[in-house]
């Protein structure tokens, strides 16, 4: 470590106090400081270098970003890796045609040959990491207004992730911690041929589908496989059939030993994101409003998706990522709203502020800086409240999986801009040739018919949720003719517009002539709602969002630094970042209601209870059925059961999904992929009697290779500890 802040330096003076073992997602760097001594005592057995090292090999070497919103990890010497499957998702429904459906049946690389390249998925290791806070904050002056503030800061971090990279393959990033309160550095290595090598069917790998998700117990065989693929001497090259499997420096073993009640898990990985020291304000502006409406128009688009995948495979497919994208925050929604009533967070906070204005009080010297925090607070939020929700119902409805059509259309707009500008000839044509990529990725993934049913139900939701302050001009144009009965209107614009069908767009991109075409393609009916929607979405409710976001992220800064100041017998881990951090907890079951025990565990029996062929998210294949009747579990089993999953105590978050499940000795017990419904509102209050994470017990996924894909040759590889 080079410097320490005031800041750090004021925590670290409180390292001695109370740490919990559960709540918290700690600084893979600082743990030597605040964390390893209560991990001790919880019964880790490893170091912080261990764990975190710049000097040898350690855990963190093994771990890194998959794609853009996953952890993975190594799991042998020849680059493999495992993450989720609901991770590696994408790439499989890439790779699959109703010819070969690699997401219904499953594909398994039977050699190096078999594994399947992947365009565009990357993994981003951590090289290490270096507190710039003193370097960042110098260049401040105080009194500058906030957007003054942001621009240095980001000058800044420009500047000094630069100068840390110059002449080296690495990428570096500095990112805020503690709203701003506190810098880090981070140095990476990226990696951009990452092949395919296994995943289990959906019907395993997505078992209980959106119906589970967010549950327990559950049965969900959530792993995939892939492999890093180097170029000369080892290092990051683009794809490239001659490269060879990458050599980390380090990879997990792996564990046989399975886990039991009470023993001591780590999880490591990239929580994205979380709102711990938020005011009440916040908690009551998403329970109450913003929620709610966001669920209500995710409930219309799930009914439409999937009457329209039950009706054709080849649209459930299609939507397959969609619909699961869609589903899966709205249910978190849920939960998070039962949640934090069940704990009464709002009212909690309520009391939690009034004790901070008590103290106040009786801090005058505290006055200047912190008084009127909490009033202004009180202020921000119900406008701020709107335009977020005016925000997200723009994106929701139109820009991304509502209307999609209008989304796609948007990136026309680039064209028109650079018409109406001084026109370039050979730039127009890049334009062009991105547009070209952006629709082959479009409507492969895109039925007219379907996007039509949304665009008309979405339209009237888009009207009832917000005031007409956030109309679109066109939606107030056509409201009083329609009377909220868009379905004509919008059949005729599926008619007419040219965005519905490729073939069209190709055509217009190839005779693209300047002006000329720009005006025809704002006479479109869907470009005429693009340029409506643009309108009021970059005319009004960005910019207003934008001031006002300012506003908040300075009262945020403050109000973290008062919290701070004000609750000295606690020591505060920073808000998720999608930044690696480490969380520790226990195996543990727990009480999601009354009289109700949940067990730690769950096991195929479990999976072949669910069994039901009429729905596809419960048709367990033959194959496993049969190792199920002749109970074929080899060495996998534990007391004649195969173990599916595990829940325990660690803090985790969206990210985290991949993340290695380590036990006291830092072998791969398990690969987190979910938390239980009951304790979702972890992102804003954590609650240690309800809030569990999900994992997949190794063995299964182990079991699922050997015995059920017959790719056993993949575990020659790992190390395997009995
Ligand atoms: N809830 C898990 C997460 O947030 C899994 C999501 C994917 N699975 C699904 N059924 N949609 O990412
Ligand atoms: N499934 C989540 C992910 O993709 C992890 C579950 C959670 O939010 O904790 O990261």
């Amino acid at each position: 470590m080079k410097r320490i802040s005031i800041f750090l330096a004021i925590l670290i003076s409180l390292s001695s106090l109370v740490l919990r073992a559960d709540e918290g997602m700690w600084i893979p760097m600082l743990l030597d400081r605040f964390n390893i001594d209560i991990m001790h005592r919880e019964g880790c057995k490893l170091s912080a270098e261990d764990i975190y090292s710049i000097n040898q090999a350690s855990i963190k070497d093994a771990v890194m970003i998959f794609g853009g919103g996953c952890t993975a990890e190594l799991i042998s010497g020849e680059g493999l890796l495992i993450t989720n499957h609901h991770c590696g998702y994408r790439s499989i429904q890439r790779h699959s045609s109703l010819g070969h459906d690699y997401l219904t049946d499953g594909f398994w690389a039977m050699s190096g040959e078999e594994e399947l390249p992947n365009p565009g998925l990357k993994v981003t290791f951590l090289k290490r990491m270096e507190d710039v806070t003193e370097v960042v904050l110098s260049h401040l002056t105080p009194g500058i207004s906030e957007e003054k503030r942001q621009e240095i800061v980001r000058q800044v971090s420009d500047s000094l992730a630069a100068a840390t990279i110059k002449g080296t393959r690495y990428t570096a990033v500095v990112k805020p911690f503690y709203q701003g309160n506190q810098y880090f550095l981070f140095v990476q290595e990226v990696f951009e041929d990452v092949r395919l090598v296994g995943a289990p069917p959906s019907s395993i790998g997505k078992f209980g589908g959106d119906t589970d998700n967010w549950m327990w117990p559950r049965h969900t065989g959530d792993f995939s496989l892939f492999r890093i693929y180097a170029g000369e001497n080892n290092i990051p090259a683009p794809y490239n059939p001659a490269n060879k499997p990458y050599h980390p420096a380090k990879f997990l073993p792996v564990s046989l030993k399975g886990i039991h009640p009470g023993d001591f898990t780590i999880v490591m990985g990239y929580p994205g994101s979380t709102s711990e020291y938020v005011p009440s304000y916040h908690l009551k502006m998403l329970v109450e409003d913003l929620y709610p409406k966001l669920i209500a128009v995710r409930d219309k688009k799930l009914e439409i998706l999937n009457a329209a995948a039950a009706n054709d495979p080849a649209i459930r497919i299609k939507y397959a990522a969609k619909n699961a994208s869609i589903s899966n925050s709205w249910k978190r929604w849920k939960g998070e709203i039962n949640g934090l009533n069940k704990l009464d967070a709002i009212g909690k906070k309520q009391k939690y502020e009034e004790n901070i204005l008590i103290w106040l009080y009786n801090h005058p010297e505290m006055q200047d800086k912190y008084g009127t925090l909490l009033a202004r607070y009180k202020k921000l939020y119900p406008q701020y409240g709107q335009y977020l929700l005016a925000r997200n119902m723009v994106i929701e409805v139109f820009f991304r999986y509502g209307a999609e059509v209008v989304g796609f259309a948007r990136q026309f707009r680039t064209l028109e801009n650079m018409a109406s500008g001084a026109e370039n000839a050979s730039q127009t044509g890049k334009v062009i040739i991105r547009l070209k990529q952006a629709l082959r990725r479009f409507y492969r993934d895109y039925s007219p018919a379907v996007d039509e049913q949304l665009f008309k139900v979405l339209l009237k939701t888009y009207e009832d949720n917000l005031d007409p302050a956030f109309y679109p001009p066109l939606l107030t144009m056509i409201r009083s003719k329609y009377h909220g009965n868009y379905g004509s209107y919008i059949h005729k614009i599926y008619r007419k517009t040219m965005f519905a069908d490729s073939v069209k767009v190709i055509a217009f991109l190839n005779g693209f002539k300047g002006e000329q075409s720009i005006k025809k393609m704002k006479k479109d009916p869907v470009y005429q709602w693009v340029m409506s929607v643009d309108d009021i979405y970059s005319g009004k409710i960005v910019p207003e969002f934008e001031k006002m976001s300012k506003e908040k992220a300075r009262l945020d800064r403050l109000y973290m630094q008062l919290q701070m100041t004000y609750d000295t017998s606690k020591v505060f881990y920073p808000d998720a970042n999608f930044t690696m951090r480490v969380t520790y907890g226990k195996v543990k079951g727990y009480e999601p209601r009354d009289a109700v025990w949940y067990k730690y565990y769950t096991t195929l029996k479990g999976v072949i209870e669910k069994d039901n062929p009429q729905i596809y998210d419960y048709n367990v294949p033959e194959k496993l059925k049969v190792l199920y009747e002749n109970k074929d579990y080899g060495r996998y089993a534990e007391n004649g059961e195969l173990h599916v999953c595990f829940i325990a105590t660690n803090h985790t978050t969206g990210g985290n999904s991949g993340s290695p499940v380590l036990d006291a000795e830092g072998n791969l017990v398990g690969i987190n992929f979910d938390r239980a419904w009951e304790g979702v509102m972890s992102d804003l209050m954590f609650n240690p009697g309800q809030c569990r994470n999900i994992s997949l017990d190794i063995r299964y996924a182990l079991f699922l290779i050997d015995k059920y894909a017959g790719a056993g040759y993949l575990l020659d590889e790992m190390n395997i500890v009995e």
